[in-house]
């Protein structure tokens, strides 16, 4: 029997939360409450950093957010960039803070990630968020592409309690925080990487497939178990300069139940999720909660 795979669409998914996040910034306008401020902090010249700080910012002012952008050479050193964080930390008007990785490489990332204020850490990377995404405490800014793809499950109406969900990469910004994800929505939890053993056997267990490797279509159809949903956050240039994913999206046609595409599925959702956090980080600094 084959079977049509459903494409989730990110776009439509990240336009709508665009809008309630947008109902939401006016209805707190319209209680006397001041914008929620967004700072973005770019540091060099990188142009695909560029790209994805001006689709932020513009997502930002799109959404009624105060957007604050602070360009700095590629010579800034630690000191001054930890400097530019902590008057963002001390400045009321700013609800949440960016700093656009890669930094250059003579720039202590670490201490600079360190530096953010917990509660405007809006890509969930500070080791108190790390810490309250561990435990499950609902207190905690998560990392916005991991955040992104829960929500596309959710939104798909996907069963993650006693689910089997893998998760193919490691990394700090998608990885882990994806597998604490599922496993707060009760999913049992595999985490594969580079050094898996038999990995299209452990992948073929999955029910959801989550590819976050960064290698260009690396996952096909051995390692998607049929009906499985599979969600790509891979984003890779091939050589004659296409985007393509982490899964091979033709191969895993009629096997897969649902699959979002690239471009156009789980990109869009990561600027939507940092303009709910920034909404989320609003809220708590004002002791407001959801209004509409
Ligand atoms: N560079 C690539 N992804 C991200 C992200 O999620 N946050 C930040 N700050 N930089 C990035």
């Amino acid at each position: 029997m084959t079977r049509t795979t459903r494409v989730i669409d990110g776009k439509a998914a990240a336009q709508r939360v665009r809008d309630e996040l947008k109902r939401e910034v006016d209805a707190r306008v319209a209680r006397g409450l001041r914008r929620p401020g967004l700072a973005t902090v770019l540091v060099g010249d990188d142009p695909a950093s560029a790209v994805y700080v001006r689709n932020k910012r513009k997502g930002a002012e799109e959404c009624g957010l105060v957007s604050v952008h602070i360009p700095l050479p590629t010579s800034t050193t630690t000191d001054e960039l930890l400097a530019v964080v902590r008057r963002l930390n001390a400045d009321d008007a700013v609800d949440g803070i960016l700093v656009q990785l890669p930094l250059p490489r003579h720039i202590d990332e670490h201490a600079v990630l360190m530096a953010v204020a917990a509660d405007k850490d809006v890509d969930g990377f500070h080791p108190d968020n790390v810490a309250r995404l561990t435990m499950g405490v609902p207190e905690a800014l998560v990392p916005c592409t991991p955040l992104g793809c829960l929500r596309l499950l959710v939104d798909e109406g996907v069963a993650l309690s006693g689910a089997r969900a893998v998760v193919v990469g490691r990394s700090n910004i998608v990885g882990k925080p994806m597998a604490a994800l599922l496993l707060g929505k009760n999913a049992t939890v595999t985490i594969a990487h580079s050094r898996t053993r038999e990995l299209a056997a452990v992948c073929r267990e999955a029910d959801v497939l989550v590819a976050a490797v960064g290698r260009a279509m690396m996952l096909g159809r051995d390692h998607v178990k049929d009906g499985a949903v599979v969600i790509d956050v891979g984003i890779n240039r091939t050589a004659d300069g296409k985007l393509v994913g982490d899964v091979d999206w033709d191969a895993i046609q009629g096997v897969a139940s649902a699959a979002t595409p690239v471009p156009g599925g789980v990109g869009p959702m990561t600027i939507a999720m940092l303009l709910q956090n920034t909404l989320t980080a609003h809220g708590r600094r004002l002791g407001v909660t959801m209004t509409t």
